[in-house]
């Protein structure tokens, strides 16, 4: 299968999943004759790398760069030392870098690569549920400027995105768990019907066979879809691509929050997962949710995910921390919230009244 994601420049992406999109990676390949770059970190290389080798033999190649793992290594300082390192080796424009990883890599990479000489071309193979259905896609890259996320980056294409689940095996459960909170969240905005049929998809089946009521592949490639139908309208987040940032606002705060009390233990899909639920209790008071599928999302959301507990002066932080939120205006607050599942609104204005009653709500569920 392949799709291709026209973002209104004169670039593109090829997203190509499965066996196929390896053999496409080596036609994109072999006929360069610069040296290829490949970016990952120490336990993705571990587990992937010869996964990868063997099927781009061309990668054997590759100069290896590497960065730490973790969120608290998404930093300006990783990027300049990868810049310095893509110098020493004699990197030119159109070197490519390769980065294999999970949104960590992928989003560094791409900034890195959009960066160096004003843009290289680059290829993401993310190794990561998350970033399989999310972060690898649509071509937003960042690094994290202390604890605030994702305050430096800039929009750049992939030339490709290679996308194929073998490298999910050794994946652990927590991590599947977290792109698992992308998939909700791609479903509640973007499809009533892969909504309804999610909800009785077990989770921990899915992790032991690989298979479910839906397959891994499948889920993955309905979500691809639905991304690329937002970013395709709106590649720049001026309007419509917004709406993919449902349960985000809350949900970036938490993390933020996690990484400030020097904690680095939510993982983004978790973070999203609790920060849908405050935003599905917002959907309620501000876009006329039904309170009875408010109770259906939060009870699925709360089946899958370890309740994070929420304590008084926790909000005020993150009132703090939501004030860098792009999307923050004086005395309140714009979210991207739901009407009904596949029912996106976006440019909802949301009082700080209103967000500590749906503070309150999340709290009286812990
Ligand atoms: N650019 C975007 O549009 C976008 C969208 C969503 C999220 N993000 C970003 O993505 C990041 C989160 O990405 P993530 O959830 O992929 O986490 P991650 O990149 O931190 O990877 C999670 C962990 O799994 C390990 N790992 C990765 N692949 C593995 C594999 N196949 N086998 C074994 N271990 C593996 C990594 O070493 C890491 O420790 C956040 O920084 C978030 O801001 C970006």
């Amino acid at each position: 299968m392949r799709l291709t994601l026209h973002t209104g420049f004169e670039t593109k992406t090829i997203i190509s999943f499965g066996d196929s999109a390896f053999s496409e990676l080596n036609e994109l390949l072999l006929p360069s004759d610069e040296t290829i770059f490949l970016l990952t970190d120490k336990v993705i290389r571990e587990a992937c790398f010869n996964i990868l080798v063997e099927k781009v033999p061309r990668l054997g190649q590759a100069v290896i760069l590497e960065i730490p793992s973790g969120e608290k290594n998404k930093t300006l300082f990783h990027a300049q030392r990868l810049w310095n390192e893509l110098l020493t080796h004699g990197a030119s424009r159109r070197s490519f870098l390769v980065n294999l990883g999970g949104g960590v890599v992928t989003d560094t990479g791409g900034f890195v690569a959009s960066t160096y000489k004003r843009g290289i071309p680059c290829i993401h193979i993310p190794t990561t549920l998350l970033g399989m259905v999310d972060a690898a896609i649509g071509g937003k890259t960042a690094v994290n400027l202390g604890p605030v996320k994702n305050q430096i980056g800039s929009f750049y294409s992939p030339a490709a995105i290679i996308v194929h689940p073998v490298f999910l095996k050794t994946l652990d459960a927590e991590e599947m768990r977290s792109g698992f909170g992308e998939v909700l969240k791609t479903a509640l905005i973007g499809d009533a019907r892969l909504w309804t049929r999610l909800l009785s998809v077990n989770l921990n089946d899915l992790f032991r066979t690989g298979s479910g009521t839906m397959a891994v592949e499948e889920i993955i490639s309905e979500c691809v879809a639905i991304k690329c139908r937002y970013v395709e309208n709106d590649f720049l987040d001026k309007h419509e691509r917004e709406i993919l940032n449902f349960g985000h606002t809350i949900g970036h705060a938490l993390e933020s929050l996690s990484i400030e009390r020097g904690k680095n233990e939510l993982s983004h899909g978790h973070a999203v997962a609790m920060g849908m639920i405050v935003e599905t209790q917002l959907s309620v008071s501000n876009a006329g949710l039904d309170p009875d599928i408010r109770d259906s999302i939060v009870s699925k959301i709360l089946n899958e995910f370890r309740y994070i507990p929420m304590k008084q002066d926790d909000r005020t932080l993150l009132q703090e921390f939501m004030r860098h939120d792009k999307k923050a205006k004086n005395h309140e607050q714009i979210f991207s919230l739901i009407r009904s599942p596949g029912e996106p609104v976006r440019g909802i204005r949301c009082s700080l009244q209103e967000i500590e009653a749906a503070f309150d709500y999340y709290q009286s569920l812990g």
